[in-house]
């Protein structure tokens, strides 16, 4: 093969991944194994569970993903792997296997930052130029990037306290709603009425871009803590109607917010990335917004929205054809702002 070819490696969090992308932007397999399960009974990711997971399934993963693309390590231009921020052991244990590989094949490695993984892909699902937004949204992240070049990135506001994916996550804990909170709180929003309860919009008030979460989460607490010593519990009803106007409140900051963003920072693209990002009323909420300001709305495939190895292959291709390379001294780290 003439062309470039990647293998992706990324395990930042509960997901083991890897991929085979081309430089064209072809995703030849992409294999992600979720720990989902394994942490289902601790309401939360495990760091040592995860660890130990990763170091686990990570050599499977990068065999299923050359054997999908039907190629060997022979084939490839480089490795890139997701070298932070993210939960440290599972983060090491990515970069040694992607080491191990680099130097028995002797092939370049690239790190990758794995919020530049989720704020190039829509360069790698819709050849988007640069510059334009990026509103990623997940259960660790919550900022706007503009996007400016492969390693040029500014964060124009964030939260300043949860994630809303966390939010959601916390959400569906206290009305005892399945994990992962998001989509089992966009099920139950789908049979309430949002305008039943008045949840706060929180820093709607006050100008930029910053948001924040931890209030309207402890809002929903207290309306859950009032239903029940007034009614003696739950009804299903309740439980509907909460998630409804929690959910419509958090729509409500992200389109406000953004249509602030695009505002100050008029290009011609705002893309969303991140778990939250697969919610359909927020997603119907941003697009009018993106209309409003001329701008295109894009939201990538699902399995793109979320974690996987395509994203980490192709900013390492990003960063490859910019010259970048890394030696074996590539250091895993768990903070490390774009
Ligand atoms: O991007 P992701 O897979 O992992 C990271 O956090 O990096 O995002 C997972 C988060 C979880 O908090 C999950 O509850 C949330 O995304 N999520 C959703 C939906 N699907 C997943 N939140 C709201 N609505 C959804 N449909
Ligand atoms: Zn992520």
């Amino acid at each position: 093969m003439n062309e470039i070819v990647f293998l992706g490696i990324e395990s930042s969090c509960d997901d083991t991944a890897a991929a085979i992308v081309t430089g064209e932007g072809r995703i030849l397999a992409s294999v992600v194994s979720s720990q989902t399960a394994l942490h289902a009974d601790f309401g939360g990711v495990v760091p040592e569970i995860a660890a130990r997971a990763h170091a686990e399934r990570l050599d499977l993963a990068v065999e299923e993903a050359l054997a999908k693309a039907g190629v060997t390590l022979a084939d490839m231009t480089g490795v890139a792997v997701t070298a932070g921020p993210g939960l440290i052991g599972g983060v090491m244990a990515g970069v040694m296997c992607a080491k191990g590989i680099a130097a028995g094949a002797g092939l370049p490695l690239v790190g990758v930052n794995h919020l530049a993984g989720h704020a190039l892909t829509p360069r790698l699902t819709d050849g988007v130029e640069y510059p334009y937004l990026m509103l990623l949204v997940s259960g660790g992240h919550c900022q706007f990037l503009r996007v400016d070049g492969p390693e040029d990135f500014t964060r124009i506001g964030g939260t300043i306290d949860d994630a809303p994916g966390e939010a959601f996550d916390k959400l569906a804990k206290l009305l005892a709603l399945p994990q992962p909170g998001g989509p089992s709180v966009e099920a139950e929003a789908a049979l309430g009425d949002p305008d039943r309860f008045d949840l706060p919009r929180p820093l709607l008030d006050r100008p930029g871009f910053d948001m924040s979460f931890s209030g309207l989460k402890t809002a929903a607490l207290r309306l859950r803590d009032q239903l029940i010593a007034e009614q003696g519990g739950l009804r299903q009803t309740d439980r509907r109607d909460l998630c409804a106007a929690f959910q419509s409140a958090v729509a409500d900051v992200l389109a406000e917010k953004t249509r602030r963003a695009l505002a100050a920072h008029p290009v011609p693209v705002i893309a969303v990335a991140g778990g939250v990002a697969a919610n359909q009323s927020i997603r119907g909420a941003l697009e009018p917004i993106a209309d409003e300001a001329g701008a295109r709305f894009l939201a990538p495939p699902l399995s793109l929205c979320t974690d996987n190895g395509a994203m980490i292959a192709w900013a390492g291709i990003e960063r490859f054809r910019q010259g970048h390379r890394d030696g074996m001294d590539l250091q895993a780290r768990p903070r490390w702002p774009l």
